[in-house]
């Protein structure tokens, strides 16, 4: 059985391919073979008599040039007006006697498929910074540096299944549309078929029930009621997490993991939140709090590492011209062990260095900001930890339980839980994950002190009543990785491929 669909369109890469078969096969030996090819014209240059047409079509970021000239080209006159347009190019493709590329193609005919109209369209920009490109999102595949981050994007998406499933998991993806709000947040994006008008006509209904009888037991703040003409008769959100679908998995399969998008209506305009991210979240029966920690750094350290080398070719460009530093940056994460330490230790080392974090966030941070034990990190801190103190990644672990999600394992303390979070440097929160709570009456008894709503929960815990098992997982901000494995201090919006936040949904 093949892998290769050999009827699909010619690609450049399969030229190269070719060409480079061809020279292992028989050394020096001339190459000159005739090629169709589609693609986008990146660049022309001319000489008198001669031009130069650089074409892209995504499946390499090697330049192919094509050659053209005045006398043996067809369509010759027209080469100026191409920059951007789509061409279908003829000719035969030799090895290339100018530096700058291997090969290149001595054109017979060009044949002009779909120009650009407007000649004042982004695209026709020789340099763009990333952040003008925010608002051309769909033309930003257009770009050379987008050529760079979608495919390292896409690269780290290979690597990470190719990780699970060399250590034997299972991918699959629990529903997205939810009635439950797993991290308790109230962030949740609330979906409804019925249109505005209708939901509105009946919390009319319902008011004016409550007003025409008092003793009636339905109230506005019953949603159930307000959606009972909904499509679930009742309300339903889009998940911000797929933990706890995960964790009823795992049981029974022992290591599961999913890429859904999370939802969450947080409105942050930070360069790190969105409302809609892609979830990497993992799940592992039979697991403590060290082998979780182990497997988050392996996976990290794993999936950049193949990524480095599948992409040599993007990250040289990159660091040449968008993200200078990087491979250095990547390659300092991979060789070190991530340093590992308690929440109490942050909150002392916060202690220690507190002139020092006032001074370098003077502009974001007071005295009062300053968090003492108990309180959340905060993004300053964490940051000050990760980029100043250790100057690499850095797992946080037992935190206060107040601080977190029911759902965490509490310490024998009673005051700390198993949760581990993974801070990257020059980055914040790349990983949050926990070992899970698997005794039935303790996590009822937090739920109680948490206040929470049990019945909707009732499936989750009910897991805990057929055969408990101690089990964790993590929750990585796929997005995130990218920004990280793409950009030096780089917003999340230009890693994205059309980026939704809080007050930004354009497409
Ligand atoms: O720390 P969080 O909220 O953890 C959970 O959701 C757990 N239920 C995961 C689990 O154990 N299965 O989110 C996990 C990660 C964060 O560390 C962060 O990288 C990313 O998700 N994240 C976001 N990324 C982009 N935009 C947002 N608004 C994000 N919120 C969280
Ligand atoms: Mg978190």
């Amino acid at each position: 059985m093949s892998k290769i669909v050999s009827s699909l369109p010619i690609q450049i890469i399969d030229i190269y391919n070719d060409f480079n078969e061809h020279i292992k096969l028989k050394g020096l030996e001339q190459y000159s073979r005739e090629w169709t090819i589609q693609g986008w014209v990146r660049d022309f240059r001319s000489q008198t008599d001669n031009a130069f047409v650089s074409i892209y079509d995504g499946s390499t970021s090697e330049n192919f040039q094509l050659v053209c000239s005045k006398d043996t080209t067809e369509n010759f006159d027209q080469l100026e007006n191409l920059r951007g347009s789509t061409i279908i190019a003829i000719g035969k493709v030799i090895k290339s006697p100018a530096k700058g590329q291997l090969i290149e193609m001595s054109c017979i005919k060009i044949i002009p498929i779909g120009l650009v109209q407007d000649k004042n369209s982004i695209i026709l920009a020789k340099t763009v910074q990333l952040e003008t490109l925010r608002g051309y999102q769909h033309l930003r595949s257009r770009f050379r540096a987008y050529g760079h981050i979608y495919k390292i994007r896409s690269t780290l998406l290979k690597n990470i299944h190719e990780f699970f499933h060399a250590n034997r998991f299972y991918n699959l993806d629990p529903n997205v549309i939810t009635t439950s709000d797993c991290e308790g947040a109230g962030e949740v994006f609330t979906i409804s078929s019925l249109d505005a008008n209708e939901l509105v006509k009946k919390s009319e209904e319902i008011l004016q029930e409550k007003i025409s009888n008092p003793e009636s037991k339905t109230t506005l703040l019953s949603n159930t009621n307000v959606y009972s003409n909904d499509f679930f008769r009742k309300q339903a959100y889009l998940t911000v997490s797929s933990q706890l679908q995960l964790e009823a998995l795992c049981a029974g399969l022992s290591r599961v993991y999913t890429l859904n998008p999370s939802f969450r209506a947080e409105k942050s305009k930070t360069k790190r939140h969105l409302g809609c991210f892609t979830h990497l979240e993992w799940e592992i029966a039979f697991i403590n709090l060290d082998q979780l920690m182990d497997f988050s750094e392996a996976l990290v350290k794993y999936v950049i590492g193949k990524t480095l080398q599948d992409c040599a070719k993007e990250y040289e460009e990159l660091n040449k011209f968008i993200s200078k530093g990087i491979i250095e940056k990547l390659t300092k994460v991979i060789e070190q062990p991530f340093e590992r330490i308690t929440y109490t230790k942050a909150i002392e080392l916060v202690e220690e260095h507190k002139a020092n974090i006032l001074k370098i966030y003077s502009k974001e941070l007071t005295l009062a900001d300053i968090p003492v034990w108990g309180d959340d990190l905060g993004s300053y801190c964490e940051k000050y930890i990760c980029d100043h103190i250790y100057g690499k990644p850095v797992q946080v672990y037992n935190y206060p339980k107040d601080l977190k999600s029911f759902y965490m394992k509490a310490n024998e303390d009673e005051l700390t839980c198993q949760a581990v979070d993974i801070l990257a440097n020059g980055l914040g929160e790349l990983i949050g994950s926990s070992i899970r709570e698997d005794s039935y009456e303790k996590i009822i008894k937090r739920m109680d002190e948490k206040s929470m709503d049990k019945s909707k929960l009732e499936w989750y815990v009910n897991l805990r009543k057929n055969g408990n098992f101690s089990h964790g997982g993590a929750g990585l901000g796929f997005d995130r990785l990218v920004n990280f494995c793409c950009l030096m201090d780089g917003n999340i919006r230009d890693v994205v491929p059309f980026p939704i936040a809080f007050e930004e949904c354009e497409y």
